[in-house]
């Protein structure tokens, strides 16, 4: 089968073996902001299962942005030789190394969500060591009863736009072929954007135009440290149920696309509530691709590239979305944690021959001569689809 998901895209100067990308996760598994072979055997497994673009979790551009003690950093160059590593390794696969760049402002200095998640009642240092202040637009807590945050002023707004860039120039050195910027789920940037987090009587609150200032200044300082030829991406909460709503997003990316993003990843939610950012509420629930409208709509309005996100499950669900023009680029989380080897089992369930060119020989030689034994023998994995029965429609 012809098959666009297992197509290439050139982005700038970068090639994608397919349109597959392992959505940033954090595994809030680091000390003092550092990385550790864990993250060699987290990311290698998906560059080694076919995934084209391997996003290293949310690493932050300053420590006081760490969500939780446990964050990569990249606010030294002291970060920059144990990445190398990683990124050396994904792209012995074929794969390409990306990084999210993120802060994480009032919603920074939280235990793990397998910890409560909740601030942290024990204030601790700094990770990389000195007093942990919480800095946003504006001293509103994220909760009523969470600590507040110090306004930022000006000259601080400042440092962190160029945080950002810095960030950007240690990531290129680091081996890194794209960059993300968070700009969702309710941390900083996102923060700056929403009228119920920012207050601010200056240039950077109030109207839209204003609020939008800083995402936009930290995306143009990122393109303007990052290599003209490697792709920009920024992440942003389409939707949030706070006040920020999809027509917003589309004058958005439209400013986004100006300065020079080339992909705006669609997800939502994480200022009120972080029901949506993955999907899991008792009450409602969200069915597949609860996202893909989003990305659809920012790609049309706004002509830009887009990626959708967002309980995209299986092969089929996956290659329609890019079928039907309603992205460009499909991000996979927890599947890919379910089945790190997730695109091998897709291009099969697709049809796509030969397939298992997509990963290493090592494995690939014996599953493409298993896959075309006269006997069959189907993958554990296997199943028809989103279409199969008993499984749920996607919601449109
Ligand atoms: C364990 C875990 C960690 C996550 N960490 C991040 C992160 O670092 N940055 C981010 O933008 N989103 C993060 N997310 C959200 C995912 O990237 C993704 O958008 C969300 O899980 C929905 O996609 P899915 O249904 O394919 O998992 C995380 C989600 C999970 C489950």
């Amino acid at each position: 089968m012809d098959s666009l998901l297992f197509t290439p895209i050139e982005l700038r100067g970068i090639r994608l073996k397919n349109r597959i990308v392992l959505s940033p996760m954090l595994t809030y598994s680091c000390v003092d902001g550092n990385l550790s072979d864990w993250h060699l055997v987290h990311l290698g497994k998906y560059a080694a299962g076919g995934t084209g673009l391997v996003f290293m979790e949310s690493t932050k551009v300053d420590p006081r942005g760490c969500t939780t003690p446990a964050d990569p950093g990249l606010w030294d160059d002291r970060f920059i030789a144990p990445m190398r590593r990683i990124t050396a390794f994904i792209k012995q696969f074929g794969a390409v190394p990306g990084i999210q760049l993120s802060h994480s402002g009032r919603k920074s200095r939280h235990a793990r969500p397998w910890e409560g998640r909740g601030p942290l009642d024990i204030v601790p240092d700094l990770p990389g060591g000195g007093p942990w202040e919480l800095v946003a637009p504006s001293a509103v807590p994220h909760e009523p009863d969470h600590p507040v945050p110090s306004a930022l002023t000006r000259e601080g707004i400042r440092e962190l736009v160029q945080a950002w860039g810095k960030a950007a120039v240690r990531a290129d050195k680091a081996g890194f072929e794209v960059v993300e910027i968070h700009a969702a789920h309710g941390y900083l940037i996102h923060q700056f954007l929403s009228p119920a987090a920012n207050r601010r009587e200056d240039e950077y609150g109030g109207s839209l135009e204003n609020r939008m200032r800083f995402a936009v200044e930290v995306a143009t300082e990122t393109r303007r440290c990052w290599p003209e030829h490697k792709p920009l991406f920024m992440r942003i909460s389409a939707i949030d149920s706070a006040g920020w709503e999809i027509e917003h997003s589309v004058e958005l990316a439209k400013r986004l696309k100006a300065v020079g993003v080339d992909v705006v990843d669609c997800s939502s939610g994480g200022l009120a509530d972080m029901n949506h950012v993955a999907g899991t509420s008792g009450a409602t629930g969200y069915g597949y691709g609860y996202q893909v409208p989003h990305a659809e709509r920012i790609r049309r309005e706004a002509d830009v590239m887009t990626m959708a996100v967002g309980h995209i499950v299986h092969a089929d669900q996956a290659e329609a979305i890019l079928r039907d023009g309603r992205a460009d680029l499909v991000a996979i989380g927890r599947e890919m944690l379910h089945n790190p080897n997730w695109p091998i089992d897709a291009a099969q369930k697709l049809g796509v021959k030969p397939g298992f060119d997509q990963i290493p020989s090592a494995y690939g030689y014996w599953l493409e001569k298993r896959a075309r034994a006269r006997v069959a023998v189907q993958p554990s994995t296997w199943r028809a689809g989103i279409d199969a029965p008993g499984e749920r429609r996607p919601s449109r």
